[in-house]
């Protein structure tokens, strides 16, 4: 078979690592392997991967060295032509003129969003990994560039607590992860943060600050309050603006992170997961398997159908929220 693989919406550190692990095993397999670049805007355009020797098609020795890599080396877009049924068609009409049989995807909800569409109108087989730093789809514990997500912005806090220390004050870090509380829980958990604000419960201003009086009294210098980005008290800066109208006891400074957990070299975890997980999409193609999402849970390699990934929220464990809210004391 001609097995396509392309990353697609927001890049995630692991996705290299997974490239690798698809196009080895897929070739391993017996397959021949077509890197589409800059995901489905790529597709349209017929912008495919080209080898030393001038071919379009990925070998064993395109995919040397990557796993440390972040970023994507197939590079990755999110494409508003794609999501016209005018684009679904002319992707379709690409995928019979380069002879592709089936495709695995890297990426998340919007990516599977787009991976049922295309099912739809093609009858090639398609199977994907979840690349993503927000950890927001369903049918695997974590997503690939989570972790690495997760460890940068611990540095990042670390650091911040060293000045919040210094001059006795308050920061809050806002964090990615769209409309999943994920990344900044396992990161106030992780940073030893006083206060988490996430879209997954409910943000009281006034509560805050009589936890944040209560810690003052009993000695506290320095406070770290992440904030998910899609928390309903609306980010990081408003929630200061709200915190200080309350009383406050700490002079405040503000934080947003954005984009600089997105790059860098993945950490070992998100290697090994994007390893298995690319590595068990590439058999799932190989078995005739179609329509599904590679994940782990439970150190288990599973497949779950593209619709169940993201059709509900996935929740937040309760019992790390509980062990936060117990050791911010
Ligand atoms: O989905 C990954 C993510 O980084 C989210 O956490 C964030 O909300 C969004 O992408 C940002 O998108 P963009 O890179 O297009 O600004």
């Amino acid at each position: 078979m001609r097995v396509g693989v392309f990353c697609s919406g927001g890049d995630a550190p692991g996705m290299n690592a997974c490239l690798r692990a698809i196009v080895r095993s897929a070739i391993t397999a017996g397959h021949e392997v077509v890197g589409i670049r800059r995901g489905y805007q790529g597709l349209l355009d017929e912008d495919f991967y080209v080898n030393s020797n001038g071919e379009a098609v990925m070998r064993l020795r395109s995919v040397s060295n990557l796993s440390k890599l972040g970023g994507t080396k197939l590079r990755s877009s999110r494409s508003e032509e794609f999501r016209t049924e005018a684009g679904q068609q002319k992707a379709v009409d690409m995928l019979g003129k380069h002879r592709i049989d089936a495709l695995i995807p890297i990426g998340g909800d919007g990516t599977f969003h787009g991976a049922v569409a295309l099912a739809r109108r093609w009858k090639g087989q398609i199977i994907g990994c979840p690349g993503t730093i927000d950890n927001d789809l369903l049918g695997t514990d974590f997503t690939i560039g989570f972790a690495t997500a997760v460890y940068t912005a611990v540095e990042a806090l670390d650091r911040l607590r060293d000045t919040a220390e210094s001059h006795e004050r308050l920061f809050l870090v806002e964090v990615m992860g769209r409309h999943s509380g994920y990344i900044a829980l396992y990161t106030a958990l992780a940073g030893g943060a006083e206060v988490v604000a996430l879209p997954e419960t409910e943000t009281n201003v006034p509560h805050i600050v009589q936890h944040l009086q209560v810690l003052k009294a009993r000695g506290k210098k320095s406070i770290m309050i992440v904030v998910a980005e899609g928390d309903e008290a609306g980010g990081a800066e408003l929630l200061n603006d709200n915190l200080k109208s309350a009383g406050c006891p700490f002079q405040t400074r503000v934080l947003t992170l954005g984009h600089l957990q997105r790059g860098g070299s993945p950490v070992p975890d998100d290697r090994i997961l994007a390893s298995r997980l690319g590595d068990f999409a590439a058999q799932a193609i190989t078995e005739g398997e179609t329509g599904a999402m590679a994940g782990v849970i439970n150190h288990r390699l599973i497949l779950t159908p593209f619709t169940d990934t993201y059709a509900k929220h996935k929740p937040v464990p309760e019992e790390l929220l509980e062990l936060l809210r117990t050791l911010s004391a």
